[in-house]
């Protein structure tokens, strides 16, 4: 029994660091950004007031916004998976299946442009996207507006908020308000560099592997959102049914190319790709290690690498460590 008791406060010394699931980071309040954070810029016509921001939340979880009024921004970009949905593509009204993997929306707000091929330049226009995309909500703005003008707590609300009633202004400005707050900078990694916790020895090792030029990782997925934004391709096909970038431009230098995305909560967005093909951190190590397929745009980093298992544990330490707990919880973002 004492030397039961001895062995257990051995090992609580040995841990220097708190247990993983232990760490309690206060959730940000609203707009409140991290240190290590730059500053967001709003759009002159569309500055954060609360009347906004309360607004976009309402719309952002309401199924209002389709043909069906069955399903809401949240069905495919849930809080709980980081503001994504779990699935490799996403299914919008009438069980319609998508073709792309729904990428998460934290810290959307410093993405210098939006979609996988980088086609849309504001959070504002995006919302038009899914709004009438025939395996999404399927439906025309003029309709969704007749909605809203019907609804007395909108009406109020869109007058509180910008001064006039609902219509397609209001609708974009207000859902890109309540986006740009999706403020995620509390994981363990952030805490490391803010609040003195110190990693694990596996997510330091992880970190150093992350970061280093044998990997490369750091060099596409750097600086505070864990994205370059690059628009690149790290060679998942010979073939690609989805022609990314090309779509956009006929550019033959941008096929198959695509946003490179943030990793920041990447342990609970998967699966992963623009096309959910790669379903864990495993297999996506794997992917890079083997040097991906040898399509004509493959980026030059992407070259192959021996990794042992030890190093590849320590490698999903640390992307494990980008998981920010009190974003995932915070209850100012969710529908309650
Ligand atoms: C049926 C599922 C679905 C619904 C509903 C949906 N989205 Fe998305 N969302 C996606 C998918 C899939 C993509 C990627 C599309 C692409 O790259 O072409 C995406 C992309 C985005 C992006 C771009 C993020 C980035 O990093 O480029 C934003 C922002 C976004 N959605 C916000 C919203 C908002 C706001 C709503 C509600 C008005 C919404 N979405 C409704 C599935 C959905
Ligand atoms: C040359 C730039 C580049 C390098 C180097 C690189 N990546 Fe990526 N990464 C990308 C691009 C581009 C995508 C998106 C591909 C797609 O959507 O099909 C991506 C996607 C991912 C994803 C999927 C994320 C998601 O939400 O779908 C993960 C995880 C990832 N990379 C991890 C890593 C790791 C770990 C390394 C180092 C071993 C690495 N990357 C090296 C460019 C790069």
């Amino acid at each position: 029994m004492r030397l039961f008791i001895l062995v257990v406060l051995l090992s609580c010394f040995a841990c220097s660091t708190l247990p993983e699931d232990e760490h309690t980071a206060k959730p940000l309040a609203l707009m409140e950004l991290p240190d290590h954070f730059p500053d967001i810029s709003f759009p002159s016509d569309n500055v954060f007031t609360e009347a906004r921001w309360v607004l976009g939340k309402k719309l952002f979880y309401d199924p209002i916004m389709s043909s069906t009024k069955e399903v809401s921004c949240a069905s495919c970009h849930d809080p709980s998976l980081g503001f994504t949905d779990g699935l490799a593509f996403s299914i919008g009204v009438e069980e319609r299946v998508g073709f792309r993997n729904a990428p998460s929306l934290a810290n959307v707000a410093y993405q210098p442009y939006l979609l996988r091929e980088g086609s849309l330049a504001t959070i504002e226009m995006q919302v038009l996207v899914p709004l009438q995309e025939h395996h999404e909500f399927d439906l025309n703005i003029l309709e969704l507006v007749e909605r809203l003008k019907e609804d007395e707590e909108y009406v109020a609300m869109s007058l509180e908020a910008y001064d006039r009633p609902p219509d397609a202004f209001v609708v974009t400005r207000a859902l890109a308000n309540f986006e740009r707050s999706l403020i995620s900078g509390q994981s363990r990694y952030d805490l490391s560099i803010n609040e003195g916790l110190s990693l694990t020895n596996s997510e330091k090792k992880g970190e150093a592997l992350f970061f280093s030029e044998t990997l490369a990782c750091g060099q596409c997925h750097g600086g505070h959102n864990f994205s370059n934004y690059a628009i690149t391709n790290n060679g998942l096909y010979l073939h690609y049914e989805d022609e990314g970038k090309f779509r956009l431009t006929n550019d033959s230098l941008d096929l198959a190319t695509f946003k490179t995305p943030s990793l920041r909560n990447v342990a609970i967005t998967g699966p992963y790709m623009h096309d959910g093909s790669i379903e864990s951190l495993e297999a996506v190590i794997a992917h890079y290690a083997a040097g991906g397929k040898n399509h004509m745009n493959k980026h030059p980093l992407i070259q192959g690498f021996d990794i042992s298992a030890e190093d590849e544990g320590h490698l999903i330490a640390f992307l494990q460590s980008l998981t920010d707990t009190s974003f995932i919880n915070n209850k100012i973002f969710r529908d309650e």
